[in-house]
């Protein structure tokens, strides 16, 4: 039988499914059940850094953050409720009830009064930390440069304050992919998770409002992130965690292929049950002892291994087929 078990930023884990961050991994009752169907290791819900500054006494808005004077009170009302305390008694149950890698989360925005508790997360036992970097670029006067060496500096600052292993979630919207995941495994960071699938925006167009959007991935959301970890995973070493549009172990067959070291997995398990983990982890083994691969890590980067060395190559190959229709 094929061996499952990975590594991920350095952790051993039993096999590369993750759950990503999500409501489910908010409580410790949650992230019981994803260690019982299996997972290999869980992102808990991050911890906003709006509820830290509210906290703290107001949030000092930095690059791209815009919030709705409503939304600020909301947060704070939040913050009271479901703070950062909370979120360090969430990492020490978690981390009690169960023995699979917790991976905390932090949702940050600025760079400054928030880095102190990437210490306190360490402190409360999390494996490892997750960056959820998610600015808005809303300000007309702001160039990517400045929102990219943002960014970085965020990364830099955490480095500093933990020495966790770090991930960073970024969102696909860069000029320059390859630039950017670069310039943050500079910045410090142990890997990457490719993408963040950020809050849906919808209208309703008869209240003239704003409203949520479906919230769940499609497995049509996958070729994004996995066209990336494919270009970026033989050029930059670092770890690459895919996420968005991993609903079946095929789906997760295919990141591995393509370099992922781990998948991520959210919207499967609310569309479906937690126990849906435990379908995908029996159907990885069984295609990997059908296809004749000893183990997850003797599949991972095979894309690159069978040929498709030049980014450029499987680009401009994939572009010219889809156009001709030749496959
Ligand atoms: C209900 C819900 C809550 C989420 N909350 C967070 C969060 O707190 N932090 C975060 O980084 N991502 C959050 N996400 C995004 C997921 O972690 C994941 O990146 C995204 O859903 C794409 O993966 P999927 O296709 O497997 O769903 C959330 C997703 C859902 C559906």
């Amino acid at each position: 039988m094929a061996e499952l078990t990975t590594s991920y930023l350095g952790l051993p884990l039993a096999n590369p499914f993750v759950v990503s961050s999500c409501s489910i991994t908010g409580t410790a009752k949650g992230v019981r059940q994803c260690a019982d169907a299996g997972a290999g290791a869980v992102v808990l819900k991050s911890l906003f850094e709006e509820q830290i500054t509210a906290e703290l006494g107001g949030a000092d808005g930095g690059a791209g953050s815009a919030f709705a004077e409503e939304a600020q009170r909301w947060l704070a009302e939040t913050a009271r409720v479901n703070g950062p305390q909370d979120y360090l008694t969430l990492i020490r149950q978690a981390k009690a009830e169960t023995d699979i890698p917790v991976i905390a989360s932090i949702n940050a925005v600025t760079s400054q009064a928030w880095v102190e508790y990437a210490g306190q997360i360490q402190h409360a036992g999390a494996d490892a930390l997750e960056l959820n970097i998610a600015l808005m670029p809303l300000n007309l006067k702001e160039g990517s440069d400045q929102i990219e060496e943002y960014i970085c500096g965020i990364v830099r600052g955490v480095r500093k304050a933990t020495t966790l292993p770090l991930t960073v979630k970024v969102g696909p919207w860069f000029t320059s992919l390859p630039r950017i995941v670069r310039d943050l495994v500079d910045a410090g960071t142990d890997g990457v998770v490719l993408f963040n699938r950020f809050y849906q925006l919808d209208i309703d167009p008869v209240a003239l409002k704003p409203a949520p959007g479906y919230q769940y991935s499609s497995p049509a959301e996958l070729p994004l992130p996995l066209r990336w970890v494919a270009i970026l995973s033989p050029q930059i070493r670092t770890q690459y965690s895919l996420s968005t549009g991993v609903h079946s172990a095929l789906d997760a067959v295919k990141a591995l292929t393509a370099g992922a070291q781990v998948v991520q997995v959210a919207s499967a398990l609310y569309l479906n049950r937690v126990g849906v983990i435990a379908t995908m982890i029996e159907e990885l083994q069984r295609w990997l002892d059908d296809h004749g691969y000893p183990s997850v890590d003797a599949l991972r980067g095979q894309l690159a291994r069978a040929g498709f060395y030049q980014p450029e190559e499987l680009e401009r190959l994939q572009y010219i087929k889809a156009l001709t229709g030749v496959s």
